[in-house]
């Protein structure tokens, strides 16, 4: 691997972060004269903690890594916007990219000023390992896998994987997004194994907190450091880290029935997708959505828009002619759906 020195932007490794006013005195008792902040309003006064302290110890624990190995974001597209602006120089770096695959890569690329190289899956989703080094070039300074993919719903062999951190000599940003629905699979473990691994995970999904907006990067720390030095200061409000404290806490039991009554409903949502006529194919899914090859994607999506029903029309994207991306709801929402698809001829 290039060394984080010769793969960082110039400007970043000369960068001076912001100083906060809490960055000098870190205690938790006090007169704070420090921040102009207004003394009254109790509980929102007070800026929050920039470093999220007590949040990452939590979740250090749940995650089973190092405090230090975690970086906490307002949303996992905070951290995809921010290795763009650590690792690549707008207007000459570029970064590879699967084809198909979630969007915000190449938003954020774009608002950069990144050339994204795209490669596309093969014809049954998987990672093309050799095409996707092939376009390697000097200037190629990170590699987006999203595992499970979004839209196609699976998760890639990690042997693949595995393979590409190791010939790669950039940054391998590995979204886990979805990866609470298939469980067993996560590389988290392997951090350690691979200095230019960045594993991102989300609040937004299994766990039921997108309102709140919690992303989560995992890196070596040298890598978070550098993160935490270009975030905004307080990028998490006080609200979002107190109510993830509270919810990592109360809903971890209750998160792990979700995700098993979820999984159950994607297989039977599946089956009676199956026995429509206007469906082709309902690709294997280790997320909680369905990837559909249907025979007309536009007439369905708008006759299920019609009836205040809305699913994702992915038919003009890479690979996925035909087809629909559908969320697995609630059993009564997937029963609504399929009442609803029955009508339509
Ligand atoms: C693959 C993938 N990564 C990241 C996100 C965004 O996550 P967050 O809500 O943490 O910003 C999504 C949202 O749909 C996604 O599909």
């Amino acid at each position: 691997m290039r060394s984080l020195t010769q793969l960082l932007r110039t400007n970043i490794q000369n960068l001076k972060p912001y100083s906060s006013a809490r960055d000098e005195y870190t205690g938790e008792e006090g007169v704070f004269l420090d921040a102009n902040e207004n003394p009254f309003n109790e509980p929102y006064n007070r800026y929050p903690d920039p470093y999220q302290r007590k949040l990452k110890a939590i979740i250090a624990e749940l995650k089973e890594v190092d405090a230090a190995q975690i970086f906490l974001g307002n949303g996992s597209d905070e951290a995809i916007d921010l290795v763009y602006r650590a690792f690549c120089e707008p207007g000459i770096d570029n970064v590879v990219s699967i084809d198909p695959t979630y969007g915000m890569y190449q938003v954020a690329a774009e608002t950069n000023d990144v050339k994204v190289k795209k490669v596309k899956l093969t014809s049954d989703f998987e990672l093309d390992v050799a095409a996707l080094l092939d376009v390697v070039d000097a200037n190629t300074k990170m590699l987006w896998i999203c595992s499970p993919n979004n839209p196609t719903g699976n998760c890639f062999r990690e042997t693949d994987v595995e393979t590409i951190l190791r010939k790669f000599d950039g940054i391998v940003v590995l979204d886990e997004a979805y990866v609470d629905f298939a469980p067993g699979r996560s590389m988290l473990g392997k951090l350690n194994n691979f200095p230019n691994l960045v594993v991102m995970q989300t609040f937004s999904k299994a766990w039921g907190m997108a309102g709140i907006r919690l992303g989560m990067a995992f890196a070596q720390p040298e890598i978070i450091k550098i993160l935490s030095r270009i975030k905004y200061p307080y990028n998490l409000n006080i609200l979002t880290q107190k109510k993830a404290m509270e919810l990592i806490s109360q809903n971890k039991e209750k998160t792990e029935q979700w995700i098993k009554l979820l999984l159950d409903e994607r297989i039977k949502l599946a089956s009676e997708l199956k026995k429509l006529p206007f469906v082709h194919h309902i690709y294997p899914s280790d997320a909680n959505f369905l990837l559909v090859r249907t025979t007309e994607p536009k007439r369905i999506y708008n006759f299920l828009v019609d009836k205040k029903i809305i699913i994702r029309d992915r038919s003009t994207v890479t690979l996925c002619e035909g087809c629909l991306r559908i969320t697995v709801g609630s059993p009564e929402e997937n029963r609504i759906l399929m009442d609803a698809l029955r009508l339509f001829v």
